[in-house]
């Protein structure tokens, strides 16, 4: 006999304007498998903050990013912490208390293109001048170091003749928004793993949870 289990809580941190926590609120508006139980934002005013308000979902904004009890805090009862466009360092104590439940997205295709300093539009500028003919998105463990921890799952978009960085950024984060609540949904049908995994997405999924959100708009 087997017991429905309850929905894994997920804890989404964000600074900015939180499309991928909109992304993953959609995902899992109705799930059995996981639930967004709490935003933690770094910074006051951050436009994720207002998209969790509209759903429901309780907010917390740190007083101190850079202490560890404060953060565990205000990750609660989470099982996974989910880290979409939050910009502080993770401090070691809390990465160690959340280790491998502790995730993170990134725009660009990681080794590369990664590390202190490389967010939001000085990615996409790197990957141009470096003249890579494919970007992408990429779901990784958050460790103590910025953007090294094991990879999780990638999604590959090449870049185009033309392309700026705003063009490049606005693709890769549509590629963002499919990925990252596919790895979230395999990550808690899995239970979330005490050990590192790699998730395989197939192209199938990946244009399915599209044809889903178009649905549910
Ligand atoms: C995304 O590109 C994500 O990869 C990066 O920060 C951006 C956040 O965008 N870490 P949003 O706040 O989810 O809209």
């Amino acid at each position: 006999m087997t017991t429905a289990s309850a929905p894994v809580p997920v804890a989404v941190l964000v600074a900015g304007a939180g499309t991928n926590l909109q992304a993953l609120l959609d995902a899992f508006g109705g799930s059995t498998l996981a639930r967004i139980v709490r935003v933690v934002s770094s910074r006051d005013g951050a436009g994720a903050l207002e998209r969790a308000r509209r759903a429901g979902v309780p907010t917390v904004v740190l007083r101190n990013p850079d202490d560890a009890d404060e953060l565990v805090r205000a990750l609660g009862d989470a099982r996974l912490a989910v880290l979409a466009g939050y910009l502080k360092r993770v401090p070691p104590a809390a990465v160690a208390r959340f280790r491998w439940r502790l995730i993170n997205i990134h725009p660009a295709l990681l080794p590369d293109f990664g590390g202190r300093g490389m967010y939001g539009r000085r990615v996409h500028e790197a990957v141009l001048s470096s003249r890579a003919r494919v970007s992408g998105a990429t779901v990784h463990y958050v460790d103590e170091e910025f953007d090294r921890g094991p990879i999780i799952a990638q999604w590959p978009v090449p870049v185009q003749a033309g392309d700026t960085p705003e063009s490049l950024a606005e693709r890769v984060l549509e590629a963002e928004h499919r990925l990252l609540p596919l790895v979230v949904q395999e990550l808690a049908r899995r239970g979330v793993p005490q050990e590192p995994v790699k998730v395989s997405v197939q192209q199938t999924d990946f244009d399915g949870s599209t044809e889903r959100r178009k649905e549910d708009a």
